[in-house]
């Protein structure tokens, strides 16, 4: 594409009419615009409303949705796509009783999936991502935040973090978690190895590679005192944080990352009502993953009711891994927040659209309103509470990101 047809497309102005609308914008419930139609421009939406009110004007093109329901483009704010190999066998070993953390205290866990994606080549990676990445994108997923953490070296943390941005297909946003777990050439240097993080991430962040850090905060992982650190080097270079806080045990993360102004906290089952308030004042997000509530058959559920009590908005991801949450269907996570964690499916959608930007501090998109982002999905639906209600089926039509039909 030559510079003038180029500047041609950034211009150009598409009306889509026959469309029903969860806008999710504004106080109705989903947002909902019956006779609705949009206008683009280029990647932006221009107009977005009822179409009685449709401004007057020209068009370069116009598609006819023929009364489909639109949604924002689909957003998964919490993954770590890039790895190498899988972790099935761990998965019989749990089924024959095992707990995550004995495997993980074993040496298997993250650190097994440390070793493979060690031996894996950038080019291998890439594709194995990109597979998929592919995979969320034929759901609708637009956008999707990808964390390192399976490196834990510098090199090897900066080669994940590369494949992240060569991805093709959705807009990502890389997120460095070196502080995800001990790898072994730093056993017994638990304080060592997060001044490395601390010291990798610098260099990281110069190379363009960071938009967000990230650490796992628990037994297994590391201590509040360790985390601060990681967050007061963030702080340092100006990058807003996350937290895997109080998933297998309340450890007080939450707290300490809302004190740092943390987007978000993810997985929370063991948040305590301190906790609540924390994320309450901070404005922070509170990301639930039902994957891996699942898949790790966990029975404490964290708080809903409080959070949504004290208006915490709830965000809601796969958690792409391989070691408790390998599900590729961001959908499958529509459901079960709601038959898991009992949200209503107005409240999930919202959660992989508005609350998903938000936790990833994304202003630009996850809602249906002029100036934002023209990325949105025609779904083969009546109404939008049918993508919680179905599990293992995808009834998505087409997706438009900034203002294109996705091939
Ligand atoms: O989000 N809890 C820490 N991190 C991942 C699991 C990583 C793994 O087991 O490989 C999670 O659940
Ligand atoms: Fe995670």
């Amino acid at each position: 594409v030559d510079a003038l047809e180029r500047k041609r497309m950034k211009s150009e102005r598409i009306r889509w009419r026959h469309a029903r609308l969860a806008t999710l914008s504004g106080d109705s419930p989903w947002g909902w615009i019956e006779n609705g139609e949009l206008i683009t421009e280029g990647e932006s939406l221009a107009w977005v409303g009822d179409a009685a009110q449709l401004p007057a004007g020209q068009f370069d093109a116009e598609h006819d949705l023929g009364g489909a329901v639109v949604t924002p483009g689909l957003i998964d704010c919490h993954t770590h796509l890039v790895y190498g190999g899988q972790r099935a066998r761990e998965f019989e070993l749990r089924l024959q009783g095992a707990s995550y953390e004995e495997i993980a205290r074993a040496g298997g866990g993250i650190r097994s999936t440390v070793t493979a994606t060690r031996e894996a080549g950038e080019d291998e990676l890439l594709a194995l991502a990109q597979r998929r990445l592919d995979a969320l994108r034929a759901e609708g997923v637009t956008t999707v935040e990808i964390k390192s953490g399976y490196g834990l070296s510098f090199e090897a943390e900066a080669r994940c973090l590369r494949v992240a941005r060569r991805l093709q297909g959705a807009d990502v946003r890389c997120t460095y978690l070196g502080a995800h777990a001990l790898p072994p050439e730093y056993q017994g240097r638990q304080d060592d190895y997060v001044e490395a993080v601390c010291d990798w991430m610098a260099v990281l962040h110069a190379e363009g590679l960071v938009d967000a850090v990230d650490a796992f905060c628990e037994g297994i992982g590391f201590t509040p005192a360790q985390t601060r650190r990681v967050f007061e080097a963030a702080q340092r270079l100006g990058l807003p944080i996350k937290l895997h806080a109080e998933q297998l045990s309340d450890q007080g993360g939450t707290e300490l990352a809302c004190a740092f102004q943390a987007l978000s906290c993810d997985h929370l089952e063991y948040l305590s009502p301190a906790g609540v308030q924390a994320l309450a004042a901070s404005g922070a997000v509170a990301t639930l993953l039902p994957g891996a509530y699942y898949f790790l058959r966990e029975t404490k559920l964290p708080p809903v009711a409080a959070l949504r009590e004290a208006g915490v908005p709830i965000a809601i991801s796969t958690d792409h891994n391989p070691g408790t949450s390998p599900t590729l269907s961001l959908l499958l996570m529509l459901n079960m927040a709601c038959t898991l964690f009992r949200l209503t499916p107005e409240e999930a959608l919202r959660g992989v659209t508005v609350n998903a930007a938000r936790a990833l501090g994304l202003a630009d998109r996850g809602q249906l309103r002029a100036g934002l982002r023209a990325d949105f999905c025609v779904w083969d639906i009546d109404h939008p509470n049918e993508l919680a209600y179905y599990f293992g089926r995808n009834p998505l039509r087409q997706a438009v990101r900034a203002g294109r039909i996705r091939a």
